[in-house]
């Protein structure tokens, strides 16, 4: 069976030439006689893929040599935890409350210090990120999930103040538009949207950051000085199939370069905006300002017509654009890796449906 349009919010789709080195490597890694999967972490082959994908996270994020670079497992939730368990030590950071991936990370964050959620989108339904709130004196970070994932929200570019360090949970619009992550000291985000498959999770870390968690009395496994001390991911068995994967799909972004890559997000973003801006058969989500150009969100007009649609859009071969079970309508989440074909073609259907249910 061909591949379909597959609109997932994660795992998402792959780039396929990445999927094609995989199915080649799987069996038997360069001419080493062994698979990517069967390969100690201890290999010089392995240590040579570890070694270029943090290179390649280097280049495309723009950090300096004294950031650390880290492949992590147990998702961006183990994340949530980490980040307060290194950096919080009984302390206060400011939290943005921009929908449920925040939330999550703010019910971890309170186990730790004290948490000020300094602003929340709650009441008006997340369809917004804010342009300024008010700091708390003395926070240890402020934390923000950079695109929020659920609601179809995206802070459009870097914060223009914050209290402390700067934490970013950035699991679904890590590279994917030039940013100037090295202002950010703490990036952490979940592979399985932009980076690959799940199962890895990329950190990055600012010298200031490392400097306070060197500091913490966090459990071995999710103090991040035992993983930089570590070096080349060897404190434990990392993702190997993960973190090659990775390394690939950085090696497919540099290739065409992060600017040709965000110029290719915003025209798909773009086309579903302008449709749903057409009419009022369609309602986005998002407020203008805050619309997110990897997870579009919108409900239709007659709600009772959202059924009929996603049952038709599954049989002409859309998949993964039912909105997250705990907000409902629909949502096209449309990654780098998403081609500019499957937003065409989604972008035709629901023209023709406008037009034969309007
Ligand atoms: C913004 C955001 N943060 C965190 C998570 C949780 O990631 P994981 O499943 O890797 O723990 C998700 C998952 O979709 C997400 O979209």
């Amino acid at each position: 069976m061909a591949r379909i349009h597959n609109f997932s919010a994660g795992p998402a789709v792959l780039p396929e030439s990445v999927l094609e080195q995989l199915r080649s490597q799987l069996f038997e890694f360069g001419d080493t006689g062994i698979g990517l999967m069967e390969m100690s972490h201890r290999s010089a082959a392995f240590s040579e893929i570890v070694d270029s994908a943090q290179a390649r996270v280097r280049r495309v994020m723009g950090l300096p040599q004294d950031y650390a670079v880290l492949f992590l497992q147990g998702g961006a939730s183990n994340q949530f935890l980490a980040v307060a368990n290194n950096l919080l030590q009984g302390g206060v950071a400011d939290y943005l409350d921009t929908g449920t991936w925040s939330n999550k990370a703010i019910k971890e964050a309170k186990r730790f210090g004290t948490v000020n959620v300094v602003f929340s989108a709650k009441e008006a339904g997340y369809n917004s990120v804010p342009a300024a709130w008010e700091q708390s004196a003395g926070a240890a970070y402020t934390h923000y999930t950079s695109n929020n994932t659920v609601a179809g929200t995206q802070f459009p570019g870097l914060p223009a103040s914050h209290a402390g360090l700067l934490v970013c949970d950035a699991s679904s619009d890590i590279a994917s538009r030039p940013m100037d992550y090295s202002k950010i000291d703490v990036v952490y985000a979940g592979a399985q949207k932009n980076l690959g498959p799940s199962g890895v999770t990329l950190v990055t870390l600012s010298p200031a950051a490392q400097a306070r968690a060197a500091a913490s009395d966090a459990p071995t496994m999710l103090k991040w000085a035992t993983h930089i001390a570590a070096k080349k991911q060897l404190f434990n068995t990392p993702n190997t199939l993960g973190i090659y994967t990775l390394e690939r799909v950085f090696a497919w972004i540099e290739d065409q370069g992060l600017d040709a890559v965000a110029e290719r997000n915003a025209v798909k973003a773009q086309a579903l905006y302008d449709l749903f801006d057409s009419s009022d058969f369609w309602a986005p989500h998002a407020l203008l300002g805050s619309r997110s150009q990897m997870n579009v969100t919108w409900r239709l007009g007659q709600r009772e017509l959202e059924a009929t649609l996603l049952e038709q859009a599954d049989a002409a071969g859309f998949s993964g654009i039912k909105g997250h079970r705990s907000v409902g309508g629909l949502r096209a989440s449309i990654y780098n890796a998403c081609p500019m074909d499957s937003v065409t073609a989604l972008v035709e259907f629901l023209s023709e449906f406008e037009r034969s249910h309007g």
